[in-house]
């Protein structure tokens, strides 16, 4: 229902149009104006690059606000999920819309536990294809296109027990994934999941074999584990979120277009920023200059040079995904008294934080710490190589990016994406034979 409209007037050579656009409005946030008159009757496109303003489609997923530092996952502020909640649990909300009781979420964790199977031999030749070596995101896009090809039912995504299937699968595989790329990388056996652990230990145990040390230290890890995952699981329509429904628009099988978001989250500007913050603090450990010397160079609109994991497309005041998982991090490195190796590179973490945050530069800006400058230290502090990072960010978004499609394949009104463009090549060009030219 909408009450609110916005008026346009075209005036050409002195002659006046005036359209009516109606304005559609949110449960909260900006109201968002219905554009879609301006090509129907004035025949115009809308130019916004980046889409910084433009609301691709309808969602009831998760909500930001961006200048207050608002996060909400189907109402749920994310400061009381990451409390109160776990990270099975977080999924089943994201997916289903409300949280589970106590047979429902019985019932998805065992769901989760029999579709984690994933066929050991099959796995270990598709990834020794690649050698130990090579970039895990690129291991993890053949992965789930390997799935992408075994589940491949184009006709089935308007089946909604086929997309709950998918769902499923994918959060519960991509895990097991997730677990092997490293098992791969470090030259370990590929195990299945223990069915008696929950989704988060049941990962890390797959991940780095049983625990041996400190039953207390085990739950600082599955803690720490839990959160960053929980924090990650939805960000509305983020570059990759927004590659997914892109591809998913096409009616390509939900496997595909998870290769494809996967893909988008790779990039340091997205996803890749949490092994980005490593690499730099690395960078700036190793070259022996000043930090000052690389807030200069972040300053300077010369040089491409960024400070990773600051910044945020919509968090213009803080990221209260930083805010919660900085106290985490700082629990967690004192806790684990790391020294040794990381010590440089965790004092130069603080460092950078607390000169950033009083920096004219980054204040007038309003550039904050991100939630991927503290997760990128908190798995560098697990022992995780840098580069399996972005994989566990691909791990956590997985249900956000399965309940963005399943969402966008329930709704009627899902029309193929197809931006236009503002064309400023050349026109009306003769073509000359290639011994002519
Ligand atoms: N270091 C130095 N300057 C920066 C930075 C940074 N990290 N980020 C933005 N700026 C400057 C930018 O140069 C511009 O300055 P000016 O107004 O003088 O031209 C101003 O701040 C606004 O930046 P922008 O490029 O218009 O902002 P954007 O919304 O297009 O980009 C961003 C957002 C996240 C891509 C960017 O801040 C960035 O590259 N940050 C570093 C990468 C990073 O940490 N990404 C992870 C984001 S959180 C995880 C996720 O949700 O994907």
């Amino acid at each position: 229902m909408t009450h609110k409209k916005i008026k346009l007037t075209e005036s050409v050579s002195g002659k006046e149009k005036e359209i009516e656009l109606p304005v559609l409005e949110s449960t909260a946030g900006a109201d968002i104006i219905d554009i879609r008159p301006i090509h129907a009757e004035l025949g115009y496109f809308t130019f916004d690059p980046g889409f910084v303003s433009t609301a691709s489609c309808e969602s009831k997923i998760t909500y930001i606000d961006g200048g207050r530092g608002l996060l909400k996952y189907r109402g749920y502020p994310i400061e009381q999920l990451a409390e109160q909640s776990n990270f099975a649990e977080v999924c089943y909300l994201l997916f289903y819309g409300d949280l589970p009781d106590r047979r429902q979420l019985d019932e998805f964790n065992q769901s989760l536990v029999r579709h984690s199977h994933l066929d050991e031999d099959t796995m270990a030749a598709l990834l020794n294809c690649f050698g130990r070596e090579r970039h895990p995101m690129a291991m993890l896009m053949a992965a789930v296109s390997h799935l992408a090809a075994l589940y491949h039912d184009e006709t089935a995504v308007h089946d909604p027990q086929y997309r709950e299937r998918a769902a499923h699968r994918l959060i519960a595989k991509m895990a097991t994934i997730t677990a092997w790329l490293l098992c791969h990388r470090n030259g370990r056996p590929l195990r299945q999941r223990n069915p008696a652990l929950s989704y988060t230990e049941g990962f890390l145990q797959m991940a780095f074999g049983k625990f041996d040390g400190k039953a207390s230290l085990r739950k600082t890890f599955v803690d720490a584990m839990d959160l960053i995952l929980i924090l990650h699981a939805d960000h509305e329509q983020n570059a990759s979120t927004s590659t997914v429904r892109l591809s998913g628009s096409t009616e390509t099988n939900p496997y595909a277009a998870l290769v494809a978001g996967i893909a988008s989250l790779w990039g340091p500007a997205h996803g890749g920023a949490n092994e980005a913050v490593i690499r730099m603090l690395e960078d700036i450990v190793e070259s022996g200059e000043s930090l000052e010397y690389y807030i200069d160079r972040a300053r300077d609109k010369n040089d491409h040079f960024r400070l990773m994991g600051f910044g945020h497309r919509v968090y213009k005041n803080y990221d209260p995904r930083a805010k919660i998982i900085r106290q985490t991090c700082h629990n967690l490195l004192s806790e684990l008294d790391v020294g040794g190796d990381n010590q440089p590179l965790l004092e130069t973490a603080r460092r950078l934080e607390t000169i950033a945050l009083e920096d004219d530069y980054f204040i007038s800006r309003k550039l904050y710490p991100n939630v991927d400058f503290y997760s990128g230290i908190i798995l560098n502090t697990m022992g995780l190589p840098r580069d399996m990072f972005t994989v566990i960010f691909a791990l956590a978004r997985t249900i956000g990016w399965i309940s963005h499609w399943n969402e966008m394949m329930a709704d009627k009104h899902t029309r193929i994406g197809r931006p236009r463009q503002l064309y400023t090549g050349r026109c009306e060009r003769a073509f000359t034979p290639i011994d002519e030219r």
